[in-house]
């Protein structure tokens, strides 16, 4: 090794020793006779001296040494005298004074500062990642995520999991998304898929007779992205046979409470996960993902308002819509302007606009629509919503799709805002009972909530045949502070089944044997009930870190139009390559006219 000791694990009782030390320039301060410089490697910062009067050479190279050179340095650890005692870092109490320092490489001077957790334009910071993750935040993140990854892996082998690895390069594995196709050489105009997950490889290892799978796996999904959406992602991804959803539950459950414990440093406020079935969700919170460290729920104030003079609030209630809102405590004094910003929001959700009711501190009334009411529906209201002088009252009326997805935004803004969404605090809910399918308008037909692989409930069986929409699905979903963090079912192992839901999602036996003939086969081949559920590292690693992105807890993401700006990619490639892969681009306009003709 070319060090003896890493800069970040020097203490007192290191005093007297000599050391070899290998490191990055934090800072440099020149005081003339004497240099300081902080040393920094993975394990932390010391600060080193040189003396011009103790060794002039090491002197010499510490004057020229910039942020960011790779230094050696040779020297003795030394008590530092108290004014110079730094409390803020962990090796404060001493400091090393060099004998010997070499330059092992000088640096360009960074295009942002490493030293300092000052904001960084996102692109920069990506272009040149391998600066960025030299920062003091990046550093904790990725130590973060390996701390997680590796409990993860001791609490499955300690219960019989075992780690197996599935291909990358495979078949379609449909999760909802568009799939990442790989062209194959072998075979001229045949393509691989990418595995959006290990699905159905997870099943077939149940089938194989493995029992209790897992793989900390790669899934890769041609999606519109978001902070909490990359191409390509990792998941904790589990099987198991012989089980029920609820040992499923309680595994994972185990297994987020020891990892929030023992990981990080923060504080789980809901034990045991409560669970909520999708109905409840979206009655309460407007959601199937919703965030719990916070109440602030939706309140149904249809029948209030049903023959009201308000015509928006009794229109849409007659239309078969509903009127719902939600009480912001000590909101009452929002300005127009805030409550306007408020409304655009829930625009954007599709609202037609948000009324509101703002109940003063003496119990006097500010609001959009009182005026068309009386003054018994305006306290019906008051009484239903439970609202204290200092509230202000925000209502939507719609079809309840749209009431729900305007009001979960705004509760979550208002949440925001009034500080109720600590990062600190994680607050899991489970969510079941999903409703098996959903209507897709577009196709006239059902898509299934999950996937199609999710068994329904068993006493909804004979819906399938009867009212499709109403069945429910076998499926959990784990979310965490309104991020869904897992998703899950107990899955279908009869052939006859696993038919029918094909055909329900108009897949006729031609396509259904073409694309999954391997399951329906496998099937027929004792296969053991079985079940498992998948959990999006980045996500959980995102939370438990605190940040707003899981870009910020990967090495090297993309941009959200997939991008990775480091080596732009994706790239062109040679004419050759692509001839020998049997393909031809077309310019985006004859690829227009092509699916024209
Ligand atoms: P699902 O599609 O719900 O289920 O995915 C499981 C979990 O993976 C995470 N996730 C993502 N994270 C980052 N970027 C993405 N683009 C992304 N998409 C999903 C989420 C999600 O809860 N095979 C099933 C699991 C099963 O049934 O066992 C599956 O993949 O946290």
């Amino acid at each position: 090794m070319l060090k003896t000791h890493n800069c970040g694990e020097l203490r007192s009782h290191h005093v007297g020793q000599s050391v070899t030390l290998a490191g990055w320039v934090h800072r440099q301060r020149d005081h003339g006779g004497l240099i300081f410089l902080d040393l920094r490697d993975r394990w932390g910062i010391v600060q080193v001296v040189a003396d011009t009067s103790h060794a002039p050479q090491a002197h010499a190279v510490a004057a020229r040494a910039r942020q960011e050179y790779v230094l050696q340095v040779r020297g003795t650890v030394c008590a530092r005298p108290t004014e110079r005692v730094n409390p803020r870092l962990e090796t404060g109490e001493i400091e090393v004074l060099a004998d010997e320092i070499v330059v092992l490489n000088p640096a360009k001077t960074p295009p942002f500062p490493i030293f300092e957790d000052t904001p960084v334009d996102e692109t920069l910071r990506l272009k040149y990642r391998y600066l960025d993750l030299r920062r003091q935040r990046m550093q904790r993140n990725l130590i973060l995520r390996h701390r997680v990854v590796k409990y993860i892996r001791d609490f499955l082998d300690a219960r019989g999991f075992l780690e197996i690895e599935t291909p990358i390069l495979f078949k379609s594995t449909p999760e909802g998304a568009r799939d990442y196709l790989v062209p194959s050489r072998l075979h001229p105009g045949k393509f691989y898929a990418l595995p959006q997950s290990p699905q159905q490889l997870k099943q077939l290892l149940m089938v194989a007779g493995f029992e209790r799978y897992f793989q900390i796996a790669r899934c890769f999904r041609d999606e519109d992205l978001r902070g909490d959406r990359q191409p390509e992602f990792t998941q904790l991804d589990l099987e198991m046979s012989f089980v029920t959803r609820e040992d499923i539950m309680a595994l994972i459950e185990e297994l987020m409470i020891g990892i929030v414990e023992e990981c990080s440093d923060c504080r789980l406020v809901t034990r045991p996960f409560p669970r909520l079935s999708y109905a409840e969700a979206m009655a309460r919170y407007g959601t199937d993902k919703p965030d719990l460290r916070f109440g602030m729920e939706l309140v149904d104030i249809s029948d209030l308002v049903t023959r009201s003079g308000y015509g928006i609030f009794a229109q849409a209630v007659a239309a078969g819509g509903q009127v719902k809102g939600i009480r912001a405590p000590g909101c009452a004094g929002y300005s127009r302007r805030q409550i306007d910003e408020l409304t655009l929001l829930a625009q954007k959700k599709g609202a037609g606009g948000v009324a509101w009711l703002a109940l003063g501190a003496e119990g006097e009334v500010r609001s959009s629509f009182a005026r068309f009411l009386t003054a018994d529906q305006v306290q019906a209201i008051i009484a239903r919503m439970e609202a204290q002088p200092g509230d202000l009252l925000l209502f939507v009326a719609d079809r309840p799709p749209v009431v729900a997805t305007a009001l979960s935004e705004l509760r979550l803004e208002l949440g925001q805002h009034l500080g109720l969404r600590d990062p600190k605090a994680m607050a899991f809910c489970w969510v079941i009972d999903f409703p098996l399918f959903e209507w897709n308008e577009e196709e006239q037909r059902w898509d299934p909530s999950h996937h199609l692989f999710t068994a329904p409930m068993p006493e909804d069986l004979p819906l399938l045949d009867t009212d499709p929409g109403a069945a429910r699905g076998q499926q959990y979903d784990l979310v965490c502070n309104g991020e869904e963090i897992a998703g899950g079912s107990i899955r279908i192992h009869r052939r006859e089944i696993q038919e029918k839901i094909f055909g329900l999602i108009g897949l006729n036996v031609e396509q259904a044997r073409e694309r999954f003939g391997h399951m329906l086969e496998a099937f027929e081949y004792g296969t053991p009930p079985h079940g498992g559920i998948a959990s999006g590292i980045d996500r959980v690693v995102m939370l438990l870190a605190g940040e707003e992105s899981i870009r910020e807890v990967m090495a090297f993401p993309k941009t959200g139009q997939a991008v990775d700006l480091m080596v732009n990619a994706p790239s062109p490639v040679d004419p050759e390559q692509l001839a020998e892969l049997h393909i031809r681009v077309v310019e985006e306009k004859q690829a227009i006219t092509g699916r024209n003709a």
